[in-house]
């Protein structure tokens, strides 16, 4: 049966840590994946996951979740995104499922694209987050490219991203990072999101967040949302991905949501069932424990302010390794600027490096990071900026 099966290409951002884990040399750095370390370059439990789980511990029963996972979750989760006293939430027009964290958002809104509108396409920006092309190609739904980063400045580049808005078709569907855009960490300014909030309403776009780092751009959840609130400001029907595997640091547990803003209550209702039904084949219902992890922190007023006291203890952490780095390399004597290092924000910095450079990185430093330049800053503490400041240099100096 299975003669004909070649081995997968490796995951050009999962592929890094299994070839971390490989390497057996003690002074190895990973700036690969984006997972937030501390600065001993440990993984994280938050308090507030800590005492949420003391909290459940051995008091909750196992059984399945309803088939759109945990209501409870799902009312909080909500209001993160679209705002604690939202008219849609009001008016029960948000059909929200729980998902499994981010990627199973996208890939259950991808599956829901396809089924019910089938000949539509997603519009997705150059660079993105690489499992975004295997989603949606996974959903069969063909895939557009727009601009948005501009190698040159290291910046947006609007003017060309404003002009694949225009030139889409009408009513097109494009995926929007809704904050810290991965890889590239840079963003839309306030004013830029409402042109392009309003360029969307002319064409008829629909908008679909990918929201995966609230609270890591800015370090305040609230601020972090600006983007789809200023969407809904302009009466938008978006759609959004949510995740709690950076901003929670629940990564494996895989929590998120999927929400889809609705005309109405009667069409939420129909939305919903029909992403019930999606998920029912594929995973039957999502997971209990971090759900309940999730509730037990968002439900209760001292654990919440708990959590976004050390969201931004995080994102404040990576601000700090920002200028760190930036500042050895101006020390080492690097002709080159380093600006953006400090000026792009969320977890990554999109570097510049070419594929060769971060090749020799690896082979002659041992430091692991994605092939297209992409450092995680979570990666780094003050323990390891030095001995990577001075590896960046040598590869970039010539
Ligand atoms: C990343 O971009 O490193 C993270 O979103 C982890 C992943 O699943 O790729």
């Amino acid at each position: 049966w299975w003669r004909s099966v070649e081995p997968a290409a490796k995951d050009p951002i999962l592929g890094v840590t299994e070839a971390f884990l490989a390497d057996p040399t003690p002074t190895k750095v990973n700036v690969g994946v984006g997972a937030y370390r501390d600065d001993n370059g440990k993984p994280v439990v938050l308090e507030c996951v800590r005492e949420a789980e003391r909290r459940i511990a051995g008091n909750k029963n196992m059984e399945y979740l309803p088939m759109g996972g945990s209501l409870k979750m799902i009312e909080e989760t909500v209001k993160l995104a679209y705002g604690e006293d939202s008219d849609l939430i009001k008016d029960k027009r948000i059909a929200a499922v729980q998902a499994l964290s981010g990627t199973g958002a996208c890939r259950l809104f991808a599956d829901f694209q396809k089924r019910f509108c089938p000949d539509s396409q997603v519009y997705i920006p150059v660079p993105t987050w690489s499992n975004h092309h295997n989603i949606w190609r996974d959903a069969h739904v063909p895939q557009r490219t727009y601009h948005y980063y501009h190698p040159e400045s290291r910046g947006l580049d609007f003017s060309a991203l404003m002009d694949d808005i225009k030139n889409a078709p009408n009513g097109s569907l494009f995926l929007l990072h809704a904050c810290a855009h991965n890889p590239t960490g840079v963003d839309p300014t306030e004013e830029q999101w409402r042109e392009i909030s309003y360029q969307f309403k002319v064409k008829g776009h629909l908008a679909f967040f990918d929201m995966a780092y609230q609270g890591f751009a800015s370090g305040d959840t609230e601020r972090d949302a600006k983007s789809i609130r200023i969407f809904l400001e302009d009466g938008h029907l978006i759609g959004c991905a949510q995740s709690y595997a950076k901003n929670m640091g629940l990564y494996g547990q895989r929590v998120g949501c999927l929400s889809v803003v609705c005309e109405d209550e009667k069409q939420a209702i129909a939305v919903k069932s029909q992403l019930q039904q999606l998920a029912r084949p594929m995973y039957s219902n999502p997971p209990v424990h971090g759900a309940l992890i999730v509730s037990t922190i968002l439900d209760d007023p001292d654990l919440k302010k708990l959590w976004l006291k050390e969201v931004k203890g995080m994102a404040d952490r990576i601000i700090g390794m920002r200028t760190a780095l930036r500042e050895n390399l101006e020390k080492l004597g690097s002709p080159l600027s380093w600006e953006h290092i400090t000026k792009q924000i969320g977890m990554f910095c999109f570097s510049g490096m070419t594929p060769e450079q971060v090749d020799r990185l690896t082979s002659e430093f041992h430091i692991y990071l994605t092939r297209n330049g992409r450092i995680s800053m979570a990666g780094i503490t003050t323990g390891n900026v030095g001995y990577l400041a001075n590896a960046i240099h040598e590869v970039t100096k010539s």
